[in-house]
């Protein structure tokens, strides 16, 4: 279980978020929405030690930890594939550096590889493959962690609709079949009414919870299914009525 107590970031004596709150259970699925800006990629930066947080404390299991980088894979934003690496020896990094049978670590990510729709792409350098395929290979490297914790920031920007759904079905297995617990940054408030099992509306300035919704239809879901079309109805009404309350 995560547990994110009154964190707090600054940037230039701007708050970008404090006392900031946040639960993910084991094996759940949560997913943050939130206009652009509002600070959720800081927010993962914060958790996962790329950036420090100036305050606050995370929990993980109930131990304290200063950042997660011990317990949960983080796919950033960008992609940042190392362009002299192929796609393969990118997907390996974390086997690499965290000492795995390296034979072990190259049949399962030629197994990612395959189940992504990227074989056949395993020697090609990033800048020969198109920003969706990257974005599949960055997605393989965060599976090769291993780790028990799952963070993704708009993994499926990228990606066209049909790429785009049969990675969706994906990112359920890794919950209801790898028992991952998952923490997702959407813009696609389908993809959060199809995936999560909470959704958390985001305000900016500093980035606050407006609008907690717990979604318990069984999954996979279908976009007809009635309890999913009222929440759909609420939460486009809340980011409407945000937008036209917006300053300026
Ligand atoms: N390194 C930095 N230095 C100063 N300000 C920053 C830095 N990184 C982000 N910011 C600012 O912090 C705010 C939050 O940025 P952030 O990238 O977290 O937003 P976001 O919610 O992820 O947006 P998007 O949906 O567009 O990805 C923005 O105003 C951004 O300009
Ligand atoms: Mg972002």
């Amino acid at each position: 279980m995560l547990q994110v107590c009154s964190v707090t970031k600054y940037f230039k004596g701007q708050e970008v978020f404090s006392g900031f709150d946040l639960n993910v259970p084991q094996g759940r699925f949560h997913v943050l929405v939130g206009p652009s800006g509002c600070g959720k990629s800081t927010l993962f930066d914060g958790l996962t030690g790329v950036i420090h947080l100036d305050g606050g404390s995370l929990f993980w299991n109930h131990e304290p930890l200063l950042n997660l980088s011990q317990h949960a894979a983080y796919m950033q934003q960008k992609d940042m594939l190392l362009p002299w690496f192929s796609l393969l020896d990118n997907a390996l990094l974390p086997a690499k550096t965290g000492g795995q049978d390296m034979i072990a670590a190259e049949n399962q990510a030629r197994g990612l590889f395959k189940r992504l729709g990227l074989k056949g792409y395993e020697s090609h350098y990033s800048n020969q493959v198109s920003g969706g395929m990257r974005q599949r290979c960055a997605l393989v490297r965060t599976l090769m962690f291993n780790r028990d914790l799952i963070l993704l920031d708009e993994p499926l920007s990228a990606l066209d609709t049909i790429t785009r759904r049969s990675l969706q079905s994906l990112l359920l297995l890794l919950q209801t079949e790898f028992k991952k617990t998952i923490l997702m940054i959407t813009h696609d408030i389908e993809e959060a009414l199809l995936l999560a099992d909470e959704i958390y509306l985001l305000n900016p300035m500093p980035m606050a919870i407006s609008r907690h919704f717990v979604l318990d239809s069984p999954k996979p879901r279908k976009f007809n299914d009635p309890a999913l079309l009222d929440i759909k109805a609420d939460v486009l009404d809340k980011l409407e009525g945000d937008l036209i309350h917006e300053p300026g």
